[in-house]
This record gives C-alpha cells, sequence and structure tokens, in this order.
C-alpha cells in the first residue's frame, strides 16, 4: 500500500538520506527510530507528498508520488511534530469530528476553548486528533507522544495501537523504549533505513 524504492532527498548539496527501499503493510503499527536529524521527518513530508523525492520511487495506495499528490485527500494524513495548531477554538481546529476519538485523548474538556491558549501536551493532542479524526488509511505520525505527560502519552499510545489495528500508522520516536508492540521498526541512520528485528 506504501512502499519505496531507492528513495533519496537532498536539501542543498547535503543527502538527508538515499537508496531507502521498503513495502509497508495495509495495516499495522510501523516505527521508524532515529536520532535527531536522521531525516524522520523528511521520510515522513515526503510520503504526505508534502515534500517532494530528489530520487526513487514512491508508490501511495497504487499511485506515483505525482499522482498521489494530486488525488489523495484524506486517505494519507500527517501529524506534526511540533504541536501546531491554528487560530480559533480547539473544535475549530478539528476539521473531521469523531467524538469517540475526542474522548479517548480527553480534549472533550477543552473543545470550547481558544487552541493557541493550551499547554504544549493538550496543542500536540489537537494535531493527533485533527489526523486520526478524519480516519485516514494511513496515518503518518510524528513523533506522537512528543510534548506529552506520562499519562497522557499512555493514552495516546493505547488509542494510536487501536488505530492500527484497522488502519497503517506509521510512528517516528527516538524513543524506543516507550512504544507499543509494533509490526515492524526501521532504523534511520547516516543516511540510510535500516529494518532492524523485532527485539527491544
Ligand atoms: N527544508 C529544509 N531545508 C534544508 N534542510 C532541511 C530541511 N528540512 C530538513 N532539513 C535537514 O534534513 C535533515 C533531516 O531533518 P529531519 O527530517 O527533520 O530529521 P528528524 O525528523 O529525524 O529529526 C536535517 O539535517 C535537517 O537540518
Ligand atoms: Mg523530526
Amino acid at each position: 500500500m506504501i512502499s519505496a524504492a531507492g528513495l533519496g532527498k537532498r536539501f542543498g548539496d547535503g543527502w538527508v538520506f538515499r537508496g531507502v527501499t521498503f513495502q509497508l503493510p495495509e495495516r499495522g503499527l510501523v516505527v521508524v527510530l532515529g536520532p535527531n536529524g536522521s531525516g524522520k521527518t523528511t521520510l515522513l513530508k515526503i510520503l504526505a507528498t508534502l515534500l517532494e523525492p530528489t530520487e526513487g520511487e514512491v508508490e501511495i495506495l497504487g499511485l506515483s508520488w505525482g499522482e498521489a499528490r494530486r488525488r489523495l485527500r484524506r486517505e494519507v494524513l500527517y501529524a506534526h511534530q511540533e504541536p501546531v495548531v491554528l487560530s480559533g477554538t480547539v473544535e475549530d481546529n478539528l476539521f473531521c469530528r469523531d467524538y469517540d476519538v475526542e474522548d479517548a485523548l480527553g480534549l472533550r474538556p477543552v473543545l470550547r476553548k481558544k487552541a493557541k491558549s493550551l499547554s504544549g501536551g493538550y496543542r500536540k493532542l489537537v494535531t493527533l486528533a485533527r489526523v486520526l479524526a478524519c480516519r485516514p488509511k494511513v496515518a503518518l505520525l510524528d513523533e506522537p507522544t512528543a510534548f506529552l505527560d506520562p499519562e497522557k502519552r499512555q493514552i495516546a499510545a493505547a488509542h494510536i495501537a487501536e488505530y492500527s489495528r484497522k488502519n497503517l500508522v506509521v510512528w517516528t520516536s527516538h524513543y524506543p523504549s516507550e512504544l507499543p508492540p509494533a509490526e515492524r521498526l526501521y532504523e534511520l541512520r547516516d543516511g540510510a533505513l535500516k529494518e532492524l528485528s523485532n527485539i527491544r
């Protein structure tokens, strides 16, 4: 459903990664580990067609990268690493509404609050809810538990794990210890993507 062959991205003179090849399953949790600056965000943004690859092939739900950028709207969604919210209330930030998601992530009590007035943790939950409530087939979640306190981390992780039972979730992280069991584990490091055995 999402695959890449010989994928590479360069900014200016420097390659972030090259030769990235993978085939992701239709559903399940896929984790991409890697230190800061290794290219995790860049890779997710390419899969979300927000960034254009420099070389290589990507297939997204049966479409080439260019077709996917033109044709896909809500099937493949990216949730920002930073807790990005728009002006207005939390409700105004939720383009798709799903009471179960709002409930599960603990957003119901803050729906009427100004999104920009919330703490980083709540703003991060809004960025997650914005994506998950639209029920994308592929949810690209960039460090989804960053900014969250331990309790919210657990709640978000459980919800994301549940979501990945029926959909594909790609989760980037540099904290392997706090991840739910994953279908597949990769590491992005020194410009290359490696599949790791699923042992932590
Ligand atoms: N728009 C950009 N222009 C130039 N360099 C960039 C841009 N975006 C990311 N980079 C560089 O690409 C590398 C990978 O960044 P990123 O994908 O954010 O890594 P990660 O998410 O793993 O921390 C970094 O060296 C970063 O500085
Ligand atoms: Mg990143």
